[in-house]
């Protein structure tokens, strides 16, 4: 007799492979998109079951229907927030497009400098900080270059939607080998404070106490009032409907100060309304007019 091996691979059931029937994608894709402005394309039922499967076999549910009911219920809201982590991207890595850096040290830090010794406040935000390796890379840059912006009320703001996420940023401590991507004097500076164990590096605390970890949905109104001298908000509205990236960016420039600088992902566009307020200066950074 063959043995037939059994097996429970990634959205595989034992009854066969696990598919998600069109209803209950439409569902979910509904409820994603109103909770997050993040838009699934029709084509993209195998992506929802590869990531949703895990969480269908730790609630013991046979098939997506239930798991919608399960998810609708009001009473279920940390797994609904589960599901909207599953179905987001997180991905990030320190000093992701590095120019933007270069840009920063470049263009506005002089003038940041200037004003805080005139007693202004800066503000800076990683808005869609997703594990905090942005809002990091913008600290140790900060640091490294104005090593004085400890004794000025200077600030940045680390915010998303992933509570997993959060508490990465809040701990701040990541595996040694995400550190590569940096470049070596910033880089030294990461690795100051020592580590928890070999493979861990934990920011240092003069990082850790510029960052600001908050919860902020761009879909529900913003608990912060501004305005920010710098925003980097890259590789977040892609995922969105053109209504919601509009809103956002929108959103974003009503907070940035004059002269302020806002960044975005390479592959990303601001609404042609915003072109009368926001001057293109370099690559995906926009100056407020
Ligand atoms: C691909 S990551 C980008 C991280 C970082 N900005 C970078 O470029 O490396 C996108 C992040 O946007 C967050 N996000 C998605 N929808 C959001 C929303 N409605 N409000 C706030 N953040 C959201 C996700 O949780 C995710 O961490």
């Amino acid at each position: 007799m063959t043995m037939i091996p059994l097996t429970f691979d990634k959205g595989q059931g034992l009854a066969g492979p696990m598919t998600c029937d069109e209803q209950s994608f439409r569902a979910i894709a509904k409820l994603l998109r109103d909770e997050t402005g993040i838009h699934l394309p029709g084509d993209n039922t195998s992506l929802v079951v590869s990531r949703l499967i895990k969480h269908l076999r730790r609630l013991k549910l046979a098939d997506f229907p239930a798991y919608v009911r399960w998810i609708s219920d009001p009473a279920h809201v940390d797994d609904r927030n589960l599901m909207m982590t599953a179905l987001t991207t997180n991905t990030t890595h320190f000093y992701r497009e590095g120019y933007h850096f270069d840009i920063f040290v470049n263009v506005l830090l002089p003038r940041l400098r200037t004003a805080a010794q005139d007693g202004a406040r800066i503000r800076l935000w990683s808005a869609g900080c997703s594990s905090g390796e942005e809002a990091y890379s913008l600290a140790a840059t900060l640091i490294h270059h104005w090593p004085d912006a400890v004794q000025h009320d200077v600030k940045i703001l680390a915010t998303d939607i992933s509570a997993e996420c959060l508490e990465t940023a809040e701990r701040a401590e990541y595996p040694r080998e995400r550190l590569e991507p940096v470049p070596d004097p910033i880089r030294t500076l990461m690795l100051s404070e020592g580590s928890p164990d070999a493979s861990t590096v934990r920011m240092p605390k003069i990082l850790r106490d510029l960052v600001t970890v908050r919860y902020l949905n761009f879909v529900t109104p913003w608990p912060t009032r501004g305005p920010f001298q710098a925003v980097l908000c890259r590789n977040v509205a892609i995922y969105m409907d053109d209504e919601t990236q509009s809103r956002v960016f929108t959103g974003l420039a009503d907070l940035l100060s004059p002269g302020g600088l806002l960044f975005i992902g390479h592959s990303e566009r601001l609404p042609p309304t915003l072109s009368h307020r926001l001057t293109l200066i370099d690559r995906t950074t926009f100056r407020h007019n």
